[in-house]
Order: C-alpha cells, then structure tokens, then sequence
C-alpha cells in the first residue's frame, strides 16, 4: 500500500471541480484517509515547491497557489503514487490525454487542478508538511475485497 499527498488547487476549488475529481478517485477504489481545507502561504508554498523555487515560472506559481484555498488530501492504495498520477495526466493540461483529469477539464500549464506526490520520498515529505500522525484516519475500507 502507498500513500500519496493530493492537492485540489485554487483553480479546482474556485471552478467547482472538487467533486468530479474527488468522484474519479474514488471511483477508482482509491482511499480517502486525510482531508481539510486550507489556505497555502508563501512559506508553505515554498517548502512544498523546494525544487520550484529557482525556476523562472515560480513567483508566479507561488502567486497561485498562495491565491485562494486549496483542498489537501492523502490517498491510500496499492500503488496509488503512480496510479493517481496517471489518473490526473501530464502536468500540462495543454498535452494531457483525454480521459485524464488535466486533459479533461485543464487548458494551462500552471492551472492543472490538482497535485500528487511523484514518487515515495516526496510523498512522505509532503504528507508531513500537510497533516500531522493525529489528522490521518487509516482504516479499513469493507468494499477493499471488491476492488
Ligand atoms: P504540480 O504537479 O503541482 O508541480 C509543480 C507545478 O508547477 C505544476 O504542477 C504546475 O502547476 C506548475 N508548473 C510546472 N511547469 C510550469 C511552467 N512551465 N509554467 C508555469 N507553471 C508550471
């Protein structure tokens, strides 16, 4: 089982998107085991964004992300680090495939809705930056031998 850190960004909160992302995931047999609501500030934005902060395009994610509320959630499945990845598409959602969240319903680079850890290392640093031990509800799903 792996555990991925997700976050609905401002542009899903503010479109009304956060229940048809919520419903592929879940849809897909994926566990909700975390969620709040919550406003990034520029120092959280920068530690999230640690490998971002150089490159030219981050004063202006920083603006973004930092420019309404977001929706941070952990993901529990098998497999689920690559498997929500894939569900979400390629970062842009200019190049994502149909089908994909970003290919469905994102037409920039910046604004792509959603963010997932991409790999195990960041996952638990980006878990630890969102939630505390007490906030996560791990718990046994009784459908888990249905999907
Ligand atoms: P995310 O998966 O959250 O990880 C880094 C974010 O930076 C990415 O989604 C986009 O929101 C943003 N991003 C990546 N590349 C670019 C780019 N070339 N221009 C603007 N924003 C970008």
């Amino acid at each position: 089982m792996e555990r991925s850190l997700i976050l609905l960004k401002p542009d899903c909160v503010q479109r009304r998107l956060m229940g048809a992302v919520l419903t592929r995931f879940e849809n897909k047999g994926l566990n909700v085991i975390a969620m709040k609501m919550l406003q990034v500030t520029p120092e959280l934005a920068k530690q999230h964004y640690a490998e971002h902060v150089e490159k030219p395009f981050y004063p202006e994610l920083e603006g973004f992300i930092t420019s309404s509320p977001v929706v941070a959630m952990i993901l529990e499945g098998t497999e689920a680090i690559s498997v929500v990845r894939n569900i979400l598409g390629a970062t842009s959602g200019l190049s994502a495939n149909p089908g994909t969240i970003r290919g469905d319903f994102s037409c920039s680079k910046q604004m792509n809705l959603v963010h997932a850890s991409d790999g195990a290392e960041s996952a638990a640093r980006e878990i630890a930056l969102y939630f505390s031990d007490a906030e996560i509800c791990a718990y046994q799903p009784t459908i888990a031998a249905w999907v």
